[in-house]
């Protein structure tokens, strides 16, 4: 069971919110996000004590405001609740601050689910500069937004990204699995030597061994079943069997998250399974080549906006000198 947990600056607008659900493990954590308008009219009619209704930007989905409880009928997505007394107090003192436009430190606002947005005590800072962002700078070249961006821009689709452990039962086109499957075949790999092995798994007795395999993860029982191998005999470098070893997993390792991305970039969904007893899925497999993932792809029981990071000037260690 979700509970409605906080409200934060939302990722997209500087003027909107994101309403965060938080429920018993990470897979529960849902989000709301509303654009400026959105916000002004719920905080209207929360600040008269009022019941309401807000419609939502798709035109489809909307925030019915009662005397006990708050409904979120969302579009294609399971609808949230939350207690109306809480909500009303969480966002009028969310409304209470002036959520003025704010710099951000290294510029990562535009770029969800990096965002973090500097504190409200920088009284020095009265316009917004414009800035170009290291990540623009490397991405683009250019100071573009991302809301400028078509939706097949590569950043949009990195940044929009989320792991599913549900999925539907809807069959995957064949031109999907092609594209997923050519990724992986795009990726680097040391010495060009593609030191890896995929396991495309239609049948359903593997899957559920898998499962098994897997430390009993159902999810691993989906549509779409890739195992990703090392096969360091492939790389025929000079170099000592660790480093050949090592090279392997990184080549399995980069096709795996080509062929994430790729998924997502036509609309599925997957999950990235680390948690394998290797012996048991070379047994499966019927090979001798050590597993290093499992990708488990399909369509998404329910879309799901992409997970907080910490901030990215706490990833990112720049060394000046
Ligand atoms: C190396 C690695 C191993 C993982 N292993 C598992 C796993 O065994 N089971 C699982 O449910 N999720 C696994 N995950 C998925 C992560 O939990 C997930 O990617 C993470 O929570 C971030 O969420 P996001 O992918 O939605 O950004 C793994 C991810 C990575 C990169």
């Amino acid at each position: 069971m979700r509970k409605f947990t906080k409200i934060e600056p939302s990722y997209f607008s500087k003027d909107g919110c994101r309403l965060v659900w938080i429920g018993e493990d990470e897979d529960d954590t849902d989000t709301v996000i509303l654009n400026k308008d959105e916000l002004s009219r719920l905080v209207e009619i929360l600040k008269n004590n009022n019941v309401g209704k807000v419609e939502l930007e798709d035109n489809f989905s909307e925030i019915l405001i009662n005397s006990d409880v708050v409904q979120f009928r969302l579009k294609e997505r399971e609808h949230l609740e939350a207690k109306t007394s809480e909500f009303r107090e969480n966002i009028l003192e969310y409304a209470k601050i002036p959520h003025e436009p704010l710099h951000v430190q290294i510029f990562p606002k535009e770029f969800y689910p990096s965002v973090w947005i500097q504190k409200e005590d920088t009284k020095t800072i009265k316009e917004p500069k414009k800035q170009i962002t290291l990540l623009q700078a490397i991405l683009s070249g250019s100071p573009k937004k991302t809301e400028e961006t078509s939706s097949s821009d590569l950043f949009r689709i990195f940044s929009t990204r989320r792991s599913t452990r549900k999925f539907a039962k809807t069959k995957i086109e064949d031109w999907k699995i092609e594209k997923i499957l050519a990724a992986a075949d795009t990726a680097p790999t040391a010495g060009n030597f593609q030191g890896l092995e995929v396991f495309y798994v239609k049948s359903k007795k593997v899957k559920e061994a898998l499962v098994e395999a897997a430390n009993r993860q159902p999810f691993v029982n989906a549509p779409l079943v890739l195992v990703f191998c090392m096969n360091p005999n492939r790389v025929k470098m000079n170099f000592s069997p660790e480093m050949l070893s090592k090279f392997s997993l990184q080549d399995a390792t980069i096709a795996a998250a080509y062929s994430q991305l790729a998924a997502h970039a036509v609309g599925l969904s997957s999950i990235w399974i680390g948690m394998i007893d290797e012996e048991k899925v070379k047994k499966i497999l019927r090979t001798d080549l050590t597993p290093s993932s499992i990708l488990c792809i399909g369509y998404p029981d329910a879309k799901k906006p992409p997970k907080s990071r910490r901030k990215l000037k706490d990833l990112i260690h720049v060394l000046e000198e």
